[in-house]
């Protein structure tokens, strides 16, 4: 619309002063705030933006592609995608404990992203000298000062600070000055869809911390497909009163991988299978959560879906916790 419009004239004109004719790295994940980040710079100084796009493997269903469908295929900017996906699970092999898993994505995440910055920035040649950031005004209020006050941390985010000072780069953040919602508006006028924009928020170390206990490639992959099950359904139904789908009801749904086998019955066989839960919930602020009362319909739907396409899970199950005292992810 029009006012967006002349905020993104004027960024645009930020970013030029800024940047001049120096090049800039970004770490795209697929996540709201880096995609908008990324279409906002590339608007402004086109292939000046070298995005990287480091798959950890545990992305959802066919997310790597759509990443690049829309940046490369869509933006025409330039995308480094590195799979690291062997790397990561290699590293992840026999680990179970889920802040032992945050630090190991978290850490294997930095080595990968910073290898590819120093093959931008080093090697003679006039290399990049920034490196953006998506950070948003509530990320600049949360590093700001209650940090310390936190006597235990339930779950440490990776988040890749001091990222800038340990590549020699400058930092470029447009979007420190917006709050979510502004993000996401920004996001649609600057062509992204609708879908992308508005999506549920996903945790950094991804399926690793939604296959409970260690992560295996056969695991992440049966997870995947009952997701995107999940998810379609989400999207495909509609809540008559509102006439809005049962996604954007919900502030995040997902589905957890149970590693234990229980046993089932399929034509004249016996079958002894993985189990899946899914995950629904409503909150303003993920701080508390309530479990989202989704019709029994469409839980059906997503239950004989998953059991009859997704062959090695048998049994689907709801996870009726509230947050407290559980948590909304379930490592
Ligand atoms: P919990 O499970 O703590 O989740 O109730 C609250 C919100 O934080 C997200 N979350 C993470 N995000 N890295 C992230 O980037 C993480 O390690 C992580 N753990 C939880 C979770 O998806 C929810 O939105």
């Amino acid at each position: 619309d029009w006012i967006m419009g002349d905020y993104i004239t004027e960024a645009v004109q930020k970013i030029r002063a800024q940047v001049g004719d120096e090049e800039v790295i970004l770490g795209l994940s697929g996540g709201v705030d880096s995609s908008v980040a990324a279409a906002l710079i590339h608007r402004a100084i086109g292939d000046q933006l070298t995005c990287v796009f480091v798959d950890h493997g545990l992305l959802r269903l066919n997310e790597g592609d759509m990443v690049m469908d829309m940046f490369v295929g869509k933006l025409h900017a330039k995308v480094i995608r590195v799979d690291a996906s062997e790397l990561f699970l290699g590293k992840l092999a026999g680990v179970s404990d889920p802040e032992a898993k945050r630090k190991i994505i978290g850490s294997e995440f930095v080595t990968v992203f910073k290898q590819e910055a120093a093959k931008l920035t080093g090697a003679g040649a006039k290399g990049a000298q920034w490196l953006a950031q998506g950070t948003i005004y509530p990320d600049v209020i949360e590093s700001g000062g209650a940090k310390s006050k936190k006597a235990v941390t339930i779950k440490s985010h990776h988040n890749v600070g001091g990222l800038p000072e340990q590549l020699g780069l400058k930092l470029l953040e447009p979007l420190r000055d917006l709050f979510k919602d502004e993000v996401r508006e920004l996001g649609v006028a600057l062509g992204l869809p609708h879908e992308m924009v508005y999506r549920h928020p996903f945790p950094g170390p991804g399926l690793g911390v939604r296959i409970l206990g260690e992560v295996k490639k056969e695991y992440a992959d049966l997870l995947r497909r009952a997701d995107a099950i999940f998810i379609e359904e989400l999207r495909n139904f509609k809540d008559e009163a509102t006439g809005k789908s049962w996604y954007d009801l919900t502030s995040q749904a997902f589905t957890v991988f149970l590693p234990v086998k229980s046993v089932g019955v399929m034509g004249d066989g016996r079958t002894y299978d993985y189990v899946v839960a899914l995950r629904a919930v409503q909150t303003s602020d993920f701080m508390t959560a309530d479990w989202a009362e989704l019709p029994y319909a469409l839980l059906k739907k997503v239950s004989s879906r998953i059991i009859n396409e997704v062959r090695g899970i048998n049994r689907v199950t709801y996870d009726v916790s509230s947050k407290p005292p559980a948590t909304i992810e379930w490592e």
